[in-house]
């Protein structure tokens, strides 16, 4: 097993990550700038696997940062994480996104070559698939994006194609993730946003325990069985566990190879309301509002090229990813 170096492993799917590499037996390493994480969360890692986490509060645009990592450990792959994500966010402030995202990602590629570390993981988005493609989304099909985040992926995607183009010693997957929720089975690790989530399940779980009034569900008119948007919600262990065996398969394969990490099944937010307040006992206070701006009817993968590649498949369920999320809410309602 070897040592895998996890850059935003202080985050939410970073988190749940770590602990199934370190089930697994890898040894790992986390950066992270805990610019929209908690150190607490490296403790929660710590308790509940019983190991060590060597912990590196860095940001990964500090270049000599990011080589004191190298230089002190014995790196062999890099699953990288580190990002900032709010769409609406990254509309407001092009720049920091695009210089964050892009610039931390060059710095952090630009060191790895350095030194012969060329196996990375990488967290892309299914934002790639754009607003023009065809439900369900294979990974062959055109990228493109409409926002500066959803850019930030698709350039990003670009970049390590073209760097495994030139040097045929970079291993590099990309992962392409639908909509992560749920949290570990402890309760001690979850989704943790700051002030109002932007996104359905950690709203619906602030309504749920209180904190948040009604949620507002954006249109009911969409060309969808119950009319509301539907989305490919995945638990976000069974996604962790897709980073294990994504790691296992660039060790042993060059080049760049994107793949699709969701479940294949398309819920609706409304179906996700119902299986919410039946996880918590409870019902839940929601009203019809007008479309989001952006928003798409559909969206939902294709899975069969993790299946066929990875010999991963998605294995809770949308009960357990509900009702996991709900005990984090009620052992966290403050959060970490
Ligand atoms: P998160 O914000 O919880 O985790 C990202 C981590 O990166 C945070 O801990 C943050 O402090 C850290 N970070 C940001 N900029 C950094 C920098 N310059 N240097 C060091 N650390 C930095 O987000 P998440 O939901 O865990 O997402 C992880 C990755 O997955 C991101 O790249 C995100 O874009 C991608 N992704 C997330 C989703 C989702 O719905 N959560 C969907 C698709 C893709
Ligand atoms: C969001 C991001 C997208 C990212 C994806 C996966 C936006 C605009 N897009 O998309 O870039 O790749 O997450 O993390 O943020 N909904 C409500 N009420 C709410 C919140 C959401 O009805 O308060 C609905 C939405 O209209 C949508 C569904 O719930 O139909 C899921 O929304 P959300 O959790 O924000 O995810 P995405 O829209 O898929």
């Amino acid at each position: 097993m070897g040592k895998i170096l996890i850059t935003g492993g202080a985050g939410f799917i970073g988190s749940h990550a770590c602990v199934e590499f370190l089930e697994a037996g890898f040894s790992i390493v986390v950066m992270d700038n805990l610019s929209n994480s908690k150190e607490e969360s490296i403790r929660r890692i710590e308790k509940i696997t019983g190991k060590t986490v060597d912990f590196y509060k860095a940001d990964m645009r500090d270049e000599a940062a990011v080589r004191t990592i190298f230089e002190e450990q014995d790196i062999d792959a890099v699953v990288h994480f580190a990002g900032l994500k709010a769409v609406g966010e990254s509309v407001a402030k092009p720049l920091e996104y695009y210089e964050n995202n892009i610039n931390g990602t060059f710095v952090l590629l630009k060191v790895m070559r350095e030194f012969g570390c060329k196996t990375i993981v990488f967290s892309s988005s299914a934002t790639v698939y754009g607003m023009n493609n065809p439900v369900p989304y294979v990974e062959d099909m055109p990228t493109s994006a409409t926002n500066p985040y959803g850019y930030t992926k698709v350039m990003i995607e670009q970049i390590l194609h073209d760097l495994c183009v030139a040097d045929k010693d970079f291993h590099v997957v990309a992962l392409r993730y639908f909509n992560p929720i749920g949290a570990h089975k402890s309760g001690l690790i979850g989704e943790d946003p700051n002030g109002i989530p932007n996104n359905l399940l950690p709203y619906i779980g602030q309504v749920a325990v209180g904190k948040l009034e009604q949620l507002a569900v954006f249109g009911d008119d969409y060309d969808t069985p119950d009319g509301t948007g539907v989305r490919d919600y995945i638990h976000v262990v069974d996604l962790a566990k897709g980073h294990v065996s994504a790691v296992n398969y660039a060790m042993e394969h060059e080049g760049f190879m994107p793949i699709n990490l969701g479940t294949g099944n398309g819920i609706s937010v409304l179906e996700m309301v119902h299986a919410y307040e039946k996880a918590c006992g409870k019902p839940l206070n929601y009203r019809i509002a007008d479309r989001r701006p952006g928003d798409i009817a559909s969206s939902y993968a294709n899975a069969s090229r993790a299946k066929e590649l990875l010999n991963w498949e998605a294995q809770e369920t949308l009960e357990t990813m509900c009702e996991d999320s709900w005990r984090f809410m009620q052992q966290n309602p403050n959060g970490l």
